[in-house]
């Protein structure tokens, strides 16, 4: 059985609650997808209630403390806990963003937390990331260059072509954005999704690669990149505050330029 994540507001059976401890003065309620892939029952929206007093800021603080006092079944990835591993992602209070860099102080009412939107669930908050993975392989996100580098080993750029890949090089690849964007939410295992196109765009707009009309070629397909409909919900979503919207379009002005 597969398991699909839901839109944020989608109906989800409830399932358990876990109530605060007796004399928590500052209780915040979190509402949290969960499913087994190993125990047959349909995914459900169990209820956990935290005292903020004993639990630090973020979004992803919750959940170490749910998974550490409260329910050690419940299942997320997180490693860096500083916004750079990229695997934090989920849909919290109806946003994809890192649970990392959510304080819980900036939302309303109760915490509704489940995974990433329009991916195939490994369990709970964990979203089967394979095909994106698999996509960004096959832009081959490496330096490509024929010429060999200079006799001290180092390749170097001016500051001027570095600073052509800002706000390339930050992305973390938490798939926030891939996993907000229509386009591949229908097409998706076509389209490549905006999180590997600005990944494509960091190697094209790279001054050291000499494999600049090669991608550009091999992204000139009406499914890999022209399914995008500049729809904007990626740029919206991105946690690290890029634009992946804009790579896009450059990547498409660059294959018309090379047309004239
Ligand atoms: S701009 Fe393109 S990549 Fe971004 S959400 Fe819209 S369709 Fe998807
Ligand atoms: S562009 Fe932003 S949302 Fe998309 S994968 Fe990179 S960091 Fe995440
Ligand atoms: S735990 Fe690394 S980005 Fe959130």
């Amino acid at each position: 059985m597969v398991a699909f994540s839901l839109p944020a507001n989608s109906r989800i059976k409830q399932g358990k609650t876990y109530p605060a401890p007796a004399g928590a003065k500052r209780v915040r309620t979190f509402r949290i997808y969960r499913w087994n892939p190993d125990d047959g029952a349909n995914p459900r929206m169990d209820t956990y209630e935290i005292d903020l007093d004993t639990c630090g800021p973020m979004v992803l603080d919750a959940l170490i403390k749910i998974k550490n006092d409260v329910d050690s079944t419940l299942t997320f990835r997180r490693s860096c806990r500083e916004g750079i591993c990229g695997s934090c992602s989920m849909n919290i209070d109806g946003g994809n963003t890192l649970a990392c860099l959510k304080p819980i102080e900036d939302i309303t009412g109760a915490v509704r937390i489940t995974p990433l939107p329009h991916m195939a669930v490994v369990k709970d908050l964990v979203p089967d990331l394979t095909q994106a993975f698999a996509q960004y392989r096959a832009i081959e996100p490496w330096l490509k260059a024929d010429t060999p580098p200079p006799p001290d080993g180092e390749r170097l750029q001016s500051r001027k072509e570095r600073a052509q890949i800002d706000g390339l090089w930050e992305c973390i690849l938490c798939f926030c954005c891939t996993a907000g964007c229509p386009s591949y939410w229908w097409n998706g295992e076509r389209y490549l999704g905006p999180a590997v196109l600005l990944q494509a765009y960091r190697w094209i707009a790279e001054s050291r690669d000499e494999a600049t009309g090669e991608r550009l070629d091999a992204l000139n397909d009406p499914f890999k990149l022209y399914r995008c409909h500049t729809i904007m919900n990626c740029t919206d979503t991105c946690p690290k505050g890029l634009n992946p919207a804009k790579a896009i379009g450059a990547i498409k002005q660059l294959i018309i330029d090379r047309q004239v």
